[in-house]
């Protein structure tokens, strides 16, 4: 039997279109989970609401209380999304807005870093919401995005957050906000720790003698080829690692500078720092 699309029947609202909320729309659309019919976005700039009103035919309002009133559950019941997508320092003013203009059965998605479920649920007077964490490369359909859910979501309404999510690559639910903040230092944070090392190796490429495109290309695809190969070999990356490391050879020597220069700490302690910090930035809300 084939698969219900639990999003056919839904409306939603996307509060503030910028670069998050696109990647979720087009990936939305792209994937046939719903119709630009379905969709009404809100933001402040004229200019943009055209470009999204052109690029995916979906409803633009200068107000976002009228966008999430345009996503209010219809006669068809499909149930209703407003997805939050402004920057941090903007929340509590569009909370405000928003404050009073939702009905119980709205479902508020937000993507917004360190934004607390119980801030939202409390500025907001709402019980439902989901807190969700992508990360960059959700904008190309990549991403793994972690996610947790206010005890009073349904599970009709998980199916459509996974919906949703599953638009941007991966989704991964976990046990609650704390584990959001984990997830921000790990998967959130982590294509800046990926990106710093691919730097890095293009430049120590370049160093040997190397143009860099022709070090950018060798790079880029051996991080991806690395990646596909653990995954789908599914060994430890140590034992990945032994298979290629033969006695007195070069990965060997290589290895040996990158424990002396303590590679593994200097990554562990990157992620607890962020990590704290995710925490701390989280707390000031
Ligand atoms: N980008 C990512 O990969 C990523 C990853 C994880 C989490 N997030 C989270 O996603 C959220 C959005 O990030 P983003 O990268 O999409 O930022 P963004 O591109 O700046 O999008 C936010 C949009 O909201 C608009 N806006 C400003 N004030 C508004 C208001 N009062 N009402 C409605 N819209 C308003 C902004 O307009 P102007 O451009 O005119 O200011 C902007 O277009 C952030 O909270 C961020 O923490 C993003």
């Amino acid at each position: 039997m084939e698969e219900m699309n639990p999003l056919s029947n839904a409306r939603l609202a996307f509060i503030g279109c910028g670069v998050m909320a696109e990647a979720i729309i087009a990936g939305l659309l792209r994937k046939k989970l719903v119709g630009p019919e379905q969709i009404a976005g809100s933001h402040p700039r004229q200019t943009r609401r055209e470009e999204l009103h052109v690029k995916y035919g979906i409803e633009m309002f200068e107000n976002n209380r009228d966008a999430a009133l345009d996503a209010a559950p219809g006669e068809e019941n499909g149930g209703s999304l407003v997805v939050l997508a402004v920057k941090p320092q903007r929340l509590l003013r569009v909370l405000e807005e928003l404050r009073g203009s939702l009905v119980k059965e709205q479902l508020v998605v937000s993507v917004v870093a360190g934004a607390k479920i119980e801030t939202i649920a409390e500025e907001l007077l709402h019980p439902s919401i989901v807190r969700t964490m992508p990360n960059t490369p959700a904008q190309i359909g990549e991403g793994v995005t972690a996610w947790t859910a206010s005890s009073e979501v349904s599970e009709q309404q998980v199916r459509q957050v996974c919906a949703m999510l599953d638009a941007l690559g991966k989704s991964v639910r976990v046990e609650n906000d704390h584990q959001i903040d984990m997830a921000t230092a790990l998967s959130a944070t982590g294509p800046t720790y990926i990106f710093l090392v691919m730097e890095a190796l293009v430049d120590a490429g370049v160093h040997m003698g190397f143009s860099r495109h022709v070090a950018e290309e060798l790079v880029h695809q051996m991080l991806l080829g690395s990646v596909l190969f653990a995954k789908e070999s599914h060994k430890h990356p140590a034992e990945l690692r032994n298979m290629v490391t033969s006695p007195g050879g070069t990965s060997a020597e290589a290895i040996y500078q990158m424990e002396k220069g303590s590679l593994r700490t200097v990554l562990s302690k990157a992620v607890w720092a962020a990590y704290q910090k995710a925490q701390e930035l989280g707390s000031k809300k």
